[in-house]
């Protein structure tokens, strides 16, 4: 057997070249892994002694050497390079180097595809359980915000153009929402993800007498794959993983996209804070707002990594391929991304930027977005709603003719208009009045909106009460 090539059987006679050795590696990357896979191993050496398969001192020898590669690791020891082709092999040579030829038995009814798939299930559920807590950290922010400002008013819009206002705090509460369902969708992916491929071998079991469940159970899996074909080639949990990604990115984005606009000379509706923003390298009136632009580029990145792992899946014969080890970087990097943004934004609520106050009221003050409820005024004093409706777009046909705001029409105009209205029509358009209006459930009106707070806050709080116990579980929901 060839010297830079000793894993392989002695079927080969000749090392792999060079650059074909690197480009088949995933060392670099998958490196990632090595505390999961030492962890893997260990319950794999544990259950090959319980059943006899290896004696009790063989298994206490590898879960010992395993434990010793760890610290090696965290030491800055253990460095394998290419030579090692893959995480896998870099720990049962270097476990073999340790403990001697009883390292050569840790490979006993086992294969890397079973095992690379036990690694990156435990990964995962890692990752699940960090993204899930800054995303409750992100919320707290949201919620402290919205504390703060509801009674803040704030243009609403739709198309982008001026709807109706809004308490500010019902608008950051809409968010909170989006991130309560990745929160609870994450909790729902790491149930399918916390299911155990080990021990279905290469593709189709194993002639031992292993005891797949006593390995899971080691893990903490709460369950094994029924069917050893499925197991070793199924990603389906990677890409629900990268969907639910994907969706906390929209989230993100779609608030970067209102921060930017916010943020900009024509809104004024907040100013960034020096902490979070950026210059310009030659316009020294420039205050940029990186930080969103980051979160809202980043977010393409994240969705490509998702349609990647779903085109490379979708021609993919039974069982393990090869094209699988590509599933590594999309999810490392979807990790990454998630929480490096997660982390951003909080920062940037918290502390990056301030609301104008000054400049929210002024502009619910200046627009036509109180229409809705003169109509409302009229159709509460029994003028069907569609007749009002029709009216009313008159009325702002007209002042806007006259550079006039509904608020500046006379009580004898209003009249001419429609025998219905009364002076009680001032107070009706008057924008805090017709946010407090809306107090239908789940409207913007601040009644509804301080109930919004309250219950957010409950499951806020009833989540941080429980858990422990939900950390270690991964339980669903509340
Ligand atoms: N590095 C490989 C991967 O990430 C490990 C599994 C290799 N299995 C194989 N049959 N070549 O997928």
């Amino acid at each position: 057997m060839n010297n830079s090539s000793p894993t392989w059987s002695q079927r080969f006679e000749t090392a792999l070249h060079p650059t074909i050795a690197r480009f088949n590696a995933s060392i670099h990357f998958d490196i990632e892994l090595i505390e999961y896979d030492l962890t893997g191993s260990q319950a794999h050496a544990q259950m090959l002694s319980k059943v006899g398969i290896i004696s009790q001192s063989e298994g206490e020898q590898l879960v010992n050497g395993l434990e010793q590669i760890r610290q090696e690791y965290r030491e800055g020891k253990f460095q394998p390079g290419v030579e090692a082709e893959d995480v896998h092999f870099a720990v049962e040579r270097r476990l073999t180097e340790l403990v001697g030829d009883v390292g050569k038995k840790l490979h006993t009814a086992r294969s890397r595809n079973d095992q690379v798939g036990t690694d990156t299930r435990l990964y995962l559920r890692d990752q699940i359980d960090r993204i899930r807590l800054k995303i409750r950290e992100f919320q707290a922010v949201l919620l402290h915000l919205a504390e703060q400002h509801v009674e803040t008013l704030i243009p609403g819009y739709t198309h982008l153009q001026r709807a109706q206002p809004l308490s500010l705090a019902h608008h950051l509460l809409a968010y909170f929402e989006m991130l309560q369902r990745d929160w609870e969708r994450l909790g729902e992916i790491y149930q399918r993800v916390n299911i155990s491929p080990l021990g279905c071998g290469a593709l189709a079991g194993t002639t031992f007498p292993i005891d797949r469940h006593y390995s899971a159970e080691l893990l903490h899996f709460t369950s094994v794959y029924a069917n050893s074909l499925d197991g070793v080639s199924d990603r389906d949990f990677a890409i629900e993983f990268l969907t639910a990604g994907s969706l906390i990115m929209v989230h993100l984005s779609r608030l970067s996209e209102e921060v930017i606009l916010w943020a900009s000379q024509e809104f004024s509706f907040v100013t960034l804070k020096d902490s979070c923003a950026t210059g310009s390298s030659i316009m020294p009136q420039k205050k940029n707002p990186d930080v969103p632009e980051l979160v809202r580029g980043k977010t393409g990145r994240v969705f490509g990594h998702l349609q990647g792992l779903l085109v490379l899946m979708k021609g993919l014969p039974l069982a393990y391929n090869k094209d699988l080890q590509e599933d590594k970087e999309a999810l490392f990097d979807t990790v990454k991304t998630v929480q490096a943004c997660l982390e951003a934004m909080t920062i940037l609520l918290r502390e990056g930027l301030e609301f104008r106050t000054d400049r929210l009221l002024a502009a619910v003050n200046e627009d036509f977005s109180n229409a809705t409820d003169v109509a409302d005024f009229l159709s509460a004093r029994g003028v069907p709603f569609r007749e009002a409706y029709n009216l009313v777009g008159q009325v702002v046909k007209t002042c806007l003719a006259a550079d006039k705001l509904l608020k500046d029409l006379t009580l004898e105009e209003w009249q001419a208009l429609h025998p219905a209205f009364d002076a009680g029509i001032y107070d009706a358009i008057a924008p805090h009045h017709v946010v407090a209006a809306r107090n239908s459930y789940g409207g913007t009106g601040f009644e509804q909106v301080r109930h919004a707070i309250q219950r957010s806050q409950e499951r806020w709080e009833r989540w941080e009460s429980g858990r422990v116990g939900e950390w270690e579980s991964g339980r669903v929901g509340e």
